[in-house]
């Protein structure tokens, strides 16, 4: 996809994450990175989804600094609310509300059909229908700014999918409203293993190094990492090939001194703890600017509120507009049938 289409005007890009607290590497080098990078070519709206949340029964208590904390790692990366709009899904209530307009046109066979909530609903004895409902609301997140395309990774492919469904059955049966929005999936990242290598990073598994951890923190996390399973004593020889750290090395180490590990690690000459530190030093380098970033929201977290306050305003405008063409169209304007 080019960026401006042939109008010359900005494509629109929308996307959103889970309040769970400070954001993580696999959200930075999955999500975050990718979204910093696209703020200049694409007219980009960011959202904290906190309506999706509840969905998964958090603690109501931690919700609140959860918001803040992801909203501090949005900024602290590099999200620009001058160049974006960076919202909280609960400030704009056109997303509830178009979620539920979007329950009429949807099938419930085609909500059970849906991986995300088979894996989710083994986890309940009665399944909340939030659990159920969830793509609808994410659709409606998408459909509401009209956006163009969704950066998302791989695991969010089917509910785009559902996304573009919508559009089409509500084009079809209420007249051209919606765009056919696109995923915008990065193939060359993959999935980012968890420091356990065994399952996707995730903050639920603690398998995470937050993008706001100091030099020691970071050190406490890379230190804990499995390597390659068959190395067992220093100088084993390791296969990078298998090894998550290595893995991790590609994202934030040059391109020599990955070359010399590889080598070394091959030959037994590297132990794991020695791999581990320059990749750790490596990691607190790139997230210092991030941690500096914080320290000033931390310092004076009005500044975050003022920012959300006013991209809640900016995206309530262009939700305002879309709601009120899904209104007419739907015929919930009984007005009409007066003047
Ligand atoms: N379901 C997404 C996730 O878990 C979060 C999300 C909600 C989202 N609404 C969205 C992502 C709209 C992109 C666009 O990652």
């Amino acid at each position: 996809m080019t960026s401006p289409d042939s109008s010359g005007r900005k494509k629109r890009i929308f996307s959103g994450m889970q309040p769970s607290g400070e954001a993580h590497l696999g959200n930075y080098l999955g999500a975050l990175r990718r979204w910093v990078a696209m703020q200049d070519d694409y007219d980009c709206i960011w959202c904290i989804v906190d309506q999706h949340a509840i969905t998964a029964g958090g603690d109501p208590g931690e919700l609140p600094r959860n918001v803040l904390d992801l909203a501090i790692s949005y900024l602290a990366v590099g999200l620009d609310p001058q160049k974006a709009i960076i919202f909280v899904q609960s400030d704009v209530p056109e997303h509830t509300e178009l979620a539920w307009l979007f329950n009429a046109i949807t099938p419930v066979g085609d909500l059970e059909r849906m991986t995300q909530f088979k894996d989710k609903s083994q986890r309940f004895e009665s399944i909340p229908a939030g659990i159920l409902n969830y793509p609808i609301l994410q659709a409606a997140d998408i459909l509401l700014y009209k956006a163009d395309a969704v950066p998302v990774g791989e695991d969010q492919k089917q509910h785009l999918e559902m996304t573009r469904d919508v559009a089409r059955k509500f084009n079809v049966a209420y007249g051209e409203t919606f765009p056919e929005t696109e995923p915008l999936i990065a193939e060359d990242v993959g999935r980012i293993m968890g420091l356990d290598g065994e399952a996707k990073m995730s903050k639920s598994l603690d398998n995470t190094i937050p993008v706001l951890a100091d030099a020691d923190a970071v050190w406490a996390k890379v230190r804990t990492a499995v390597t390659d399973p068959q190395r067992v004593r220093r100088d084993d020889p390791g296969d990078p090939g298998v090894c998550n750290v290595y893995s991790l090395h590609k994202f934030f180490t040059d391109i020599e001194t990955r070359a010399d590990i590889e080598t070394r690690c091959r030959a037994g000459t590297i132990g794991c703890v020695d791999c581990k530190r320059i990749l750790s030093d490596n990691i607190a380098d790139a997230f210092e600017p991030f941690r500096e970033r914080a320290a000033e929201f931390h310092a004076k977290p009005e500044l975050v509120r003022e920012i959300l306050d006013d991209g809640a305003a900016r995206a309530r405008v262009i939700a305002r507009q879309t709601i009120g063409e899904v209104r007419d169209r739907m015929g919930l304007d009984w007005r009409s049938a007066i003047s």
